[in-house]
């Protein structure tokens, strides 16, 4: 995800900015920007691709050389406000035409953006016809030229108030205007902005670690309020221009702490932001409300025209979100699915057709044996798909079209925020495809549209009522040295995530089954001491997976199962059922993953384990 840095008082701005955009480098970024508003009623930007080393060496260049200061040379004074950003690219390539500040075509409104703008492409199109000149592919420019046309209204408050009514999606954004000198407007739909007040100096970022060198004196912005923050105010309001009061709160984390926004690890912060990362990867994908549209710069939906078969190849965590992929295309599309793990299908001398969809899923983009699988695919005629987090990775380059997942950067080493979004992914594609093929009645295509919409709320309520549940189920199976984990049908590629997870983080055996095929040998293992997760969200098969939970359950091992709300079958064969919000049962995957997540997260912790660094394990990052 993106960070945001505003500044507005007495000192000089542009390290304070480099400073905030350093201290949000954890977020992960791909190209960074500086605007700074002089007091010739000028806007001087400065944006670079890469690192923020890049980024300090552009601002030493456009003031002509001379860093002693810290102030842009250009100025005629010590110029005291502005706004920085450090992309994670989603809309558009990595280059410095799509890096933030955004500006309008007069020059005279700049933007630092996070989120997405759903309805972009109208806006954009409206706006053009009106003469805005457009130059990024990014669909957070909107922003500038739609706060430029209502700037007739007088004021730069006025004109994001305009602007705010007519932008769709998930976004925060900070607009300046080179007429309103020392002032800042800044607005939340859903990702966060936070304020940090000093004396006579005010900060604005999309995270604490920006301004903690500063202040700790904070004030947090609601979801849809607007701000305007001048050096020696900062006034709060509802889109409608209604004032708001606001307390402020003190905070006394360290800097490690706040980089995890106040959550006692990364790992949990991004469980934590995975509402936030599935609906940005669904977000202007899913405006039309009968359809899904892919169609993007880097996605030309013909890829899945003709496609007689596919085929699924990753790693890990991935191949798990490609084995729930695997369900949905073949249910709603109606093209049948292989899958294989990349590092076994890349020697099995493969065949692959030219009519087959190869789709290699890889958050990093980096994975070898995906990498090689793919092309490896391509080599031997077929097409391939990327699914990938991290736009210009390798999988970008070796495919032959990419739909990208928006998780942001993901620093803990087991996979989360990022399996959720694969998964989104996966339903979309399916979606798509079985909307091109006409294998769903229109009907059931909104209706699951409208249920995708859903997912982010529904993640968000699961989130919040399960942590008590599940501390104490972790507490009291902490000391366990095996689990069995047990799914059917769309259930089965949960059940080996949470083995993964449990796995990876807390050091313990565990082997996950098909339920129904426990009986062939696995049943030997359990005794009365084995803790046996079972995955019993709604699916077709539901009463087959209560009958193997009966069977583990005749052996005496103790049954914690995911069942989904309103189900109570599950209360009289498990000790212990965690309850998913019900959804179509296709999606239910998707949430039923989660308590597995924070289930081997407890138990790790319980364990007294560090688990954004698990032993033998490493992240693939090519963030630079
Ligand atoms: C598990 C995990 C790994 C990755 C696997 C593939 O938590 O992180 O299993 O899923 O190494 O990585 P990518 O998706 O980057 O290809």
């Amino acid at each position: 995800m993106c960070g945001i840095v505003g500044y507005v008082g007495y000192r000089p701005v542009q390290e304070i900015l480099l400073a905030g955009l350093e201290k949000l480098e954890y977020r992960g970024y791909d190209s960074a920007g500086l605007s700074m508003l002089l007091d010739d009623g000028t806007i001087e930007s400065v944006r670079a691709v890469g690192n923020l080393s890049r980024l300090r060496a552009a601002v030493v260049h456009s003031n002509g050389g001379d860093e002693s200061d810290g102030a842009v040379a250009t100025a005629t004074r010590t110029v005291t406000s502005g706004i920085g950003h450090t992309r994670w690219a989603t809309h558009g390539r990595v280059t410095e035409s799509n890096a933030h500040p955004h500006y309008d075509t007069s020059d005279k409104i700049h933007v630092v953006v996070n989120g997405i703008v759903e309805n972009y492409l109208v806006l954009k199109r409206r706006l053009s016809d009106m003469g805005a000149v457009f130059t990024s592919e990014t669909d957070a420019e909107v922003i500038a030229h739609l706060i430029s046309h209502h700037m007739a209204l007088g004021s730069l408050v006025g004109a994001v108030r305009a602007a705010y009514a007519e932008l769709e999606g998930h976004y925060s954004f900070v607009a300046i205007s080179a007429d309103e000198p020392d002032t800042l407007v800044g607005a939340r739909k859903e990702c966060p902005l936070i304020i940090g007040r000093g004396d006579g100096e005010q900060f604005l970022a999309s995270a604490i670690p920006a301004f903690l060198a500063h202040t700790r004196d904070v004030q947090y912005i609601e979801n849809e309020e607007i701000v305007v923050v001048r050096p020696d105010s900062v006034e709060f309001l509802e889109p409608d221009g209604t004032p708001i009061e606001r307390e402020h709160t003190h905070v006394d984390w360290d800097e490690s702490t706040a980089e995890k926004g106040g959550y006692e690890t990364f790992m949990l912060k991004e469980i934590n932001e995975q509402a936030d990362a599935v609906a940005e990867t669904i977000a202007d994908r899913t405006i039309r409300p009968d359809g899904v549209d892919l169609g993007e710069a880097e996605l030309d939906e013909s890829l899945l025209d003709d496609v007689e078969r596919v085929l699924i190849l990753a790693a890990g965590t991935s191949f798990h979100a490609g084995l729930i992929g695997r369900y949905a295309i073949e249910e709603w599309a109606r093209v049948p699915v292989d899958m294989d793990v990349a590092s076994e299908w890349r020697y099995r001398n493969p065949i692959v057709s030219e009519r087959e969809l190869v789709i290699g899923i890889t958050q990093s983009g980096e994975t070898a044996d995906t990498l090689a699988a793919m092309r490896l695919a391509r080599e031997r005629g077929a097409k391939v798909l990327a699914c990938t987090n991290v736009v210009g990775s390798q999988a970008t380059r070796d495919s032959d079209g990419v739909l990208y997942t928006r998780a942001g950067l993901e620093v803990s080493v087991a996979a989360t925020k990022t399996i959720v979004c694969q998964v989104a992914a996966m339903y979309l594609l399916a979606l798509r495809m079985a909307e091109k093929r006409g294998t769903l009645a229109p009907e059931r295509i909104a209706e699951l549209v409208a249920e995708i919409k859903q997912l982010p709320t529904r993640i968000t309520e699961l989130i919040e009522g399960l942590n008590g549940s599940l501390m104490a189920a972790a507490k009291r199976h902490a000391t366990s040295d095996f689990y069995l984990y047990l799914g059917r049908h769309v259930g089965r590629a949960v059940a080996l995530e949470g083995a993964l997870k449990l796995k990876e983080i807390a050091y313990i055996a565990t082997d996950a089954y098909a339920g129904g095929e426990m009986k062939h040998g696995p049943i030997a293992l359990l005794d009365e001491k084995t803790p046996v997760v079972c995955v019993a969200t709604d699916m077709p098969i539901l009463d087959k997976m209560i009958s193997n939970i009966q069977e583990v359950r005749a052996r005496g091992a103790h049954v914690i199962a995911i069942a989904t709300e309103g189900d109570d079958r599950l209360e009289a064969v498990a000790e212990e059922v965690i309850y998913v919000p019900r959804t179509d049962w296709m999606l239910q995957p998707l949430l039923a993953v989660i308590p597995l997540q924070l289930f081997a997260y407890y138990v790790a912790r319980e364990r007294g384990l560090n688990v954004d660094q698990p032993r033998n394990l490493a992240k693939t990052v090519t963030v630079e």
